[in-house]
């Protein structure tokens, strides 16, 4: 912890939307009468038919129900497009960024609603109505944001799957939820290497039982696919044939509008859903505050559209804001570490917005990549993913905002839609390392084990007391699985599985996730899922995972494994067991340690001890705990002694 304070600067307290005392009255306002706030604040996007009722909330266990402007009838892509093509029609609505930086485009308010309605009109020619899911599995390119909006603009729902998923994660993902249509691509580029989408969808598809009847596929690279005549279409050939005029859907408020994966502590990923009103008024409002955007300003939020942040915070909450949104097919150290900074200098950005494991990573290379840049157009710094280490924090703050740019460290989840915890740039002070304070209307509470409400200063875990627009309304097709995970722990409240610390201030620390998660890079990984991964493996007969500190990734995999008998402990067995993972899930979860253990820490009735696993992979030998219930105690000293090294 670090127990430096940074002032609002005056000219920020003055010149932001909001400085302190009008956080206070605002904040104040929003929890005591959500409905008149909320009532207010969701006129910020345009209604074909007004709402009347604002909020109809219950988190009663067993009657948990969610609905925001619920007779309220949109249209996502209308608001991000549409209205402002009349008042910005010539503005650059999208920056794209190549993988490789000779690579660039500029896209218009007028060509975004010209490239959406596009597709939106080869989507229902193919069938797409209302209501039917859409499976997106594209690199960063401007077509995913494209296919995203006509999704939006037909009332069709999107799940977006990262390009970074194996097949095997995307059959199960399109599977889940039925999508009878993909857009995908042939092939993905990151870092000058080739991803093999259209070959990976082929793969998916063989998996599932039909059910997939369409797959539109953009040319990113050229390279050579596979397309089977009737089910695929290059998107160029199917785009060219059709008009640019496709009516938006009247969609209500709480029609879906996206389903996105996420893992949890047990079982298969969970199809996060979101819908449509709530989540718009809050993205968008968020990202006006948060990050202050005003007209004109560049805005850039490094993430991949497979995760949340570049749902809300490059595609929806910056379009509904009419903002200029930079989109970034690369990686932060290609072709050199400097890139991010040369992009900043390029596209002349205002705002950005990143992960601490980005920051961690390119901290490594000194300051002079950074400094070799001007990046004086910089004006506020976003973070997002994790917590924050006050190293990393002091870093980006003095070197690559030259202590003139305030940083928002912004706490949130899929489940949230939009952030939740954050400072306000005009109006907190900033903590390194803490969140700070809540966005208006979020009620955050910290609880003991048992539930207690805890006051003032304290440690414990992270509920939220009442709800908020843009939260997630139900795991799709398991609503009984969504009142489990999430409000059973406590019941009336939303568990966060996060732990925190409340200071004196009334200052929120994220401590880190509670649960089976582990966070890798700002990735969610459950651990569950890699062990299924692994047992899947012949070879294996049993496994447990769990997360380790590690200095890029925030938390490394860290796999213990039990070999069938008779099977040897090899180097290369280790390595067929990492690729093997890779090949299940995808890259994010590769193990970066895998200890062969011939015995795990068990109880009598045969449950695995990961506190105990746990422990030793974060080289606390000293402080196992109780393990006076360990069924064979032998094995704890052997799993010490054979502790893998991090690298
Ligand atoms: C988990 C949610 C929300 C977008 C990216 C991740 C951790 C996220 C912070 C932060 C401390 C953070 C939490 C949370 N997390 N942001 N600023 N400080 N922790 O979304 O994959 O749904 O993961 O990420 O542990 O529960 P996600």
């Amino acid at each position: 912890m670090s127990d430096k304070i940074y002032d609002v600067p005056s000219e920020w307290a003055q010149k932001a939307y909001v400085d302190d005392a009008h956080y206070q009255s605002m904040y104040a306002a929003s929890v005591n009468d959500p409905d008149a706030f909320w009532g207010e604040h969701g006129k910020r996007i345009d209604w074909f038919t007004p709402y009347t009722k604002v909020k109809n909330t219950s988190f009663d266990p067993g009657h948990v129900s969610i609905k925001w402007f619920e007779d309220g009838i949109t249209n996502v892509a209308y608001n991000c497009v549409d209205r402002h093509v009349e008042t910005r029609g010539d503005q650059v609505a999208i920056i794209w960024e190549g993988d490789s930086p000779d690579e660039s485009r500029n896209i218009t308010y007028r060509e975004l609603s010209s490239e959406v309605n596009k597709l939106a009109n080869v989507l229902r020619n193919r069938g797409v109505e209302k209501g039917d899911r859409v499976t997106i599995y594209l690199p960063m390119i401007p077509e995913a944001a494209f296919a995203m909006l006509a999704c939006a603009r037909l009332g069709a729902v999107h799940s977006i799957v990262f390009g970074g998923f194996s097949p095997d994660s995307l059959a199960g993902r399109v599977a889940d939820c039925g999508s009878k249509c993909i857009i995908t691509a042939d092939e993905g580029l990151r870092g000058g290497r080739k991803v093999p989408l259209k070959a990976n969808v082929d793969a998916a598809i063989a998996q599932i039982d039909g059910g997939v009847d369409h797959v539109i596929v953009v040319r990113r690279t050229g390279g050579k696919v596979d397309m089977l005549p009737g089910r695929d279409v290059y998107y160029d050939e199917a785009t060219a044939m059709v008009t640019d005029e496709c009516p938006a859907a009247h969609v209500h408020a709480e029609d879906p509008l996206f389903i996105l994966y996420t893992s949890g502590s047990t079982g298969k990923p969970k199809g996060v859903l979101h819908t449509t009103g709530g989540y718009l008024v809050y993205a968008s409002m968020t990202h006006q505050y948060i990050f202050d955007y005003h007209p004109g300003d560049i805005y850039w939020c490094t993430a991949d559209v497979g995760w949340v942040t570049g749902h809300s915070y490059i595609v929806y909450g910056p379009l509904a804001n009419g903002a200029t949104t930079l989109m970034f097919e690369g990686i932060p150290n290609y072709p050199s570490v400097s890139r991010f900074w040369d992009v900043i200098d390029k596209h002349q950005v205002n705002i950005f917005y990143t992960a601490p494991t980005a920051i961690r990573s390119l901290m490594q290379a000194g300051e002079e990549p950074v400094k070799r840049t001007s990046r004086s157009s910089l004006r506020l710094l976003g973070s997002v993913g994790e917590p924050i280490n006050p190293e990393a924090w002091e870093w980006y703050y003095r070197v690559v905002g030259e202590e003139r740019c305030p940083i928002v460290d912004t706490w949130w989840q899929t489940e949230t839609g939009g952030i939740l915890i954050t400072p306000l740039p005009g109006a907190t002070k900033l903590k390194p390392g803490s969140a700070t304070r809540p966005f208006f209307g979020v009620l955050p509470e910290v609880v003991d084990a048992e539930g207690k409400v805890l006051e003032g200063a304290c440690e414990g875990n992270l509920v939220i007391a009442d709800s908020w627009p843009g939260q997630m309304r139900t795991v799709y097709g398991d609503h009984e699985r969504f009142e489990q995970t999430y409000f059973s722990t406590y019941p009336g409240k939303y568990f966060t599985g996060d732990g925190c610390r409340r200071d004196a201030d009334g200052f929120y620390w994220i401590t880190g996730r509670v649960d089976d998660v582990i966070n890798v890079s700002g990735h969610r990984m459950g651990t569950a899922e890699v062990e299924s991964a692994l047992v899947a493996h012949p070879k294996v007969s049993e496994a447990a995972v769990v997360g380790f500190p590690h200095d890029i990734k925030g938390q490394g995999i860290y796999a213990y494994v039990t070999l069938m008998d008779g099977q040897e402990p090899t180097e290369e067995l280790r390595k067929e067991l990492v690729n093997w993972v890779r090949r299940e899930i995808g890259p994010i979860a590769s193990p970066d340690l895998i200890q062969f253990a011939p015995g795990l820490p068990k109880t009598r009735s045969g449950k695995i001890m990961r506190r105990i696993l746990r422990k030793i992979a974060e080289d606390q030998f000293e402080s196992l705990g109780d393990t006076s219930t360990l069924a064979d105690p032998g094995v704890v000293e052997d799993l010490i002694h054979n502790r893998q090294n991090k690298r």
